[in-house]
């Protein structure tokens, strides 16, 4: 409960920063082990991924499958930095790292937490003209246990694909809110 609570407050404090400057756009997507939220504005998409679950690394890749997505993978250190690290995989492989990935993700701190209560982690990316954004998410309870983006990766715990409606308006009413958890 105290997840799910925390997650609202973090929705609603995000959705009443941005509602300033307009309509949010986004959509939300929850599997058994984590959340997917994607904001969108006119020059960014932020993704903020929220465990559900104990958490090692939580992904988020771009395509409809494993094989070939553009996957942005976060953890946090010990040392209370969190890596980023693009990649992609020829299959159900470990995932390489990408050396050029077409749109390059950036950490997003305002909407990063890691707590007893609470592990969310969020990136941006350029904003693209994606409206139907397949997608897949992947989750493992293993801590990569290094800050290198290039560091092995014990395999996730589960994993699936979504869809997102990017084109979709955010109801800033906590109701709404409540029903998309
Ligand atoms: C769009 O969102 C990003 C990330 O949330 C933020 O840094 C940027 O300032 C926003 N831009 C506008 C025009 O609102
Ligand atoms: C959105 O993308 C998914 C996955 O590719 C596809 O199954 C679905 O039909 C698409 N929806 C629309 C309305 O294009
Ligand atoms: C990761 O690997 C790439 C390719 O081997 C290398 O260029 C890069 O310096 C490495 N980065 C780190 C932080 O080790
Ligand atoms: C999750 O992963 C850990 C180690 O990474 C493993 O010990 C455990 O059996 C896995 N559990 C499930 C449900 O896959
Ligand atoms: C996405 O949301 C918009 C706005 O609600 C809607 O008009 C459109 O039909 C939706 N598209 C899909 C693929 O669901
Ligand atoms: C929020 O949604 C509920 C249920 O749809 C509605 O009864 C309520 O009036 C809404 N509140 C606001 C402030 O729009």
């Amino acid at each position: 409960m105290i997840w799910r609570f925390s997650l609202i407050f973090l929705v609603l404090s995000l959705v009443a920063r941005q509602s300033h400057a307009g309509n949010v756009q986004g959509d939300n997507f929850c599997g058994d082990l984590m959340c997917t939220t994607a904001f969108v504005n006119s020059t960014a998409i932020t993704y903020q991924m929220t465990a559900l679950t104990q958490m090692g690394w939580m992904a988020v890749g771009f395509g409809t499958q494993m094989t070939d997505a553009k996957m942005v993978i976060m953890w946090p250190n010990s040392d209370g930095s969190i890596s980023l690290s693009q990649r992609t995989a020829t299959g159900h492989v470990e995932p390489v790292p990408d050396p050029s990935p077409p749109r390059i993700a950036t950490t997003y701190q305002p909407l990063t937490t890691i707590s007893s209560t609470m592990n969310t982690l969020s990136f941006t990316v350029p904003k693209d003209d994606t409206v139907n954004q397949s997608a897949v998410w992947a989750l493992s309870f293993t801590n990569p246990d290094s800050t290198s983006p290039n560091a092995s990766l014990i395999i996730h715990n589960d994993s699936g694909a979504f869809t997102l409606n990017l084109s979709k308006e955010f109801d800033p009413n906590i109701t709404q809110i409540r029903e998309w958890l």
